[in-house]
């Protein structure tokens, strides 16, 4: 499983992030893009890609200006959502609400750890991914795969939930190590977003 992160970059955002959705959806059937929850509406159509929201609010309908809620995601297409991100990080109590409301609503959550220690509390939630981001690491060149293979070792032998990585993956070479450590997939953004041919970057690390 792949996760592309299209952030807040501008190849990933409106027209330019709707392009790359389409590059990316050429390639794989196990691709997931975070998108801008602006753009989840339009992204969602192309098809063979499943869009996910890079964050959403803890909040229920009402009165809440500014909240990104599950429950319109769901409707403008997305199938799920990051969760603390490190670039977006929220409190355990809005994890556990997150998480549930997303099952509830039979949406993929993916909730972003830093730590082993973090995992585990996590894991008693049973998102349906932890992903291991080390923040150091991310938008770098060096990846998780090759600076921390003894904690996703870790993360993997502590929790019974599938187990995804990110930070600076930008090879195939990543991309191995991490499924021989345990991890179920990977989360990139830059290497791909920011990429001069995102399309063959992606295929070279899917391949
Ligand atoms: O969510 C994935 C992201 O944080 C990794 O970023 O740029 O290091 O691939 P990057």
């Amino acid at each position: 499983m792949i996760v592309v992160n299209f952030k807040t970059y501008k190849k990933g955002t409106g027209k330019e992030g709707l392009k790359l959705a389409k590059i990316c959806s050429k390639l794989s059937k196990r691709i997931y893009l975070a998108v801008q929850e602006s753009d989840i509406r339009l992204i969602s159509k192309v098809k063979g890609v499943s869009v996910l929201a890079q964050h959403i609010d803890a909040v229920e309908y009402g009165a809440h200006t500014g909240s990104i809620l599950a429950e319109d995601v769901k409707k403008a297409g997305g199938r799920g959502s990051l969760l603390n991100h490190s670039e977006k990080r929220i409190p355990f109590n809005k994890i556990k609400f997150c998480v549930k409301k997303l099952r509830k609503l039979k949406m993929k959550s993916i909730v972003c750890v830093k730590s082993v220690l973090e995992a585990k509390k996590v894991a008693k939630l049973k998102p349906d991914y932890i992903a291991y981001e080390p923040s150091s690491l991310i938008g770098g060149k060096i990846s998780v795969s090759s600076a921390k293979p003894d904690v996703i070792k870790k993360v993997v032998k502590a929790v019974r939930i599938p187990v995804l990585v990110g930070a600076g993956v930008h090879t195939k070479e990543d991309v191995l190590i991490a499924k021989k450590l345990g991890a179920k997939g990977i989360l990139v953004s830059s290497a791909v977003v920011k990429a001069k041919n995102p399309g063959k970057v992606l295929r070279e690390l899917i391949k």
